[in-house]
């Protein structure tokens, strides 16, 4: 499985998202510091990974913290948090993440541990919110794969993939369980601007996989679908709330009215750390948007005149009347969402509701 983060003693090692797929280089970031560069600047992206990325960046930061009273760790360890929570906005699994690491300390500290035992704690809360990422993005592909046609032509967009989270994926989990259950699948990638995750990491996971991908510009997804050529819509989440409005990368609402023109189902794939009940809709969901760069310029080129103005929000919203279900780790959630999202985190087992 792709290696998209892992920790080492003294360092988070990460593959280089940014420069994928023509480079494969990986990324040590020996500081807190460092890991939230690298969340900030997308060497690592998507929401459970940059989640993933927060709790080890927290875990080693305080590993190399020198701090052997207890009061000054602590003091250490919010900075630390607050460093890791300005990184990107829009992902609720960072903001996720960060509250467990401080559920950790603060149980630690609460039995009166040592720093050293803390220290042990944390690196151990971090890697299980590693694991049970993978865990959870196998399940969704478990139960995701009911909803895939036999023959199936999937669309999705940005990536929601292996590099997305600490490994197999989301949506791409969906995919990836349903070519595992013996279902031919053949996948369209919008290459999703201004970043083209879908072009350049997308399509470079599933050709690993040997699984067919044609690599489409985003321009094109109407004209595709109205000539029958794809029967499912999944896409990932940065951030769902509880009435089920879900937030992924910019285009995505775009793709989820046209599969409703067409009378294509179309599907998110999360798992509960991007389901965030304390945001009732997707008004309310913060929309980070990035750099001018991004958009007037791909690699070196300049595409848009100096001085033309840019609006680049990474991030648009689905409201849930598009939504056909919310595929989790806990099985598929249907509308109403206000209810049945609310239920998935009330009951463990794992069936389509
Ligand atoms: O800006 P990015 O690349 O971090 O945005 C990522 C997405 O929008 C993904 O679709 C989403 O995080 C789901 S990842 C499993």
């Amino acid at each position: 499985m792709l290696p998209t983060i892992a920790r080492e003693a003294d360092a988070v090692v990460m593959i280089d998202q940014r420069k994928l797929p023509a480079e494969e280089v990986y990324v040590r970031c020996k500081t807190a510091a460092d890991v939230a560069r690298a969340i900030k600047t997308m060497v690592i992206r998507g929401a459970p990974a940059i989640g993933v990325a927060a709790a080890m960046g927290i875990a080693l930061g305080m590993r190399k913290s020198t701090a052997t009273g207890t009061q000054k760790f602590a003091a250490d360890f919010h900075k630390v948090c607050e460093l890791m929570a300005s990184t990107r906005p829009t992902a609720v699994n960072l903001f996720w993440a960060i509250e467990r690491m401080k559920r950790t300390f603060a149980a630690a500290a609460h039995a009166g541990e040592s720093v050293d035992q803390i220290k042990d704690r944390l690196d151990a809360e971090a890697q299980a919110i590693h694991d049970e990422d993978v865990a959870s993005c196998r399940a969704m592909g478990a139960f995701g794969a009911e909803i895939v046609p036999a023959d199936a032509r999937i669309l999705t967009h940005c990536n929601a993939g292996a590099l997305a989270t600490a490994g197999y994926g989301t949506a791409l989990g969906v995919i990836r369980g349903a070519v595992e259950k013996g279902k031919r699948v053949a996948v369209f990638a919008d290459e999703t601007r201004p970043v083209l995750q879908g072009a350049r990491l997308t399509a470079w996971e599933l050709v690993r996989d040997g699984i067919q991908t044609t690599v489409i510009t985003d321009n094109m997804t109407a004209a595709l679908m109205r000539q029958g050529k794809v029967n499912l819509v999944v896409v990932g989440a940065d951030r769902i709330a509880a009435n089920g409005d879900t937030a992924n990368k910019i285009g995505t609402y775009g793709v989820a009215v046209l599969a409703r023109e067409h009378q294509i189902p179309f599907y998110v794939a999360a798992p509960l750390s991007t389901i965030d009940l304390s945001t009732p809709d997707g008004e309310h969901i913060p929309i980070e948007e990035r750099n001018a760069r991004e958009v007037t310029h791909v690699g070196g080129s300049q595409l848009a005149p100096a001085g033309a103005l840019v609006w680049n929000p990474a991030f648009d919203v689905t409201p849930h009347q598009f939504i056909a279900g919310i595929i989790t780790e806990r099985g598929i959630f249907r509308a109403p969402y206000i209810d049945s999202l609310k239920r998935a985190f009330e009951q463990e087992p794992a069936t389509t509701r």
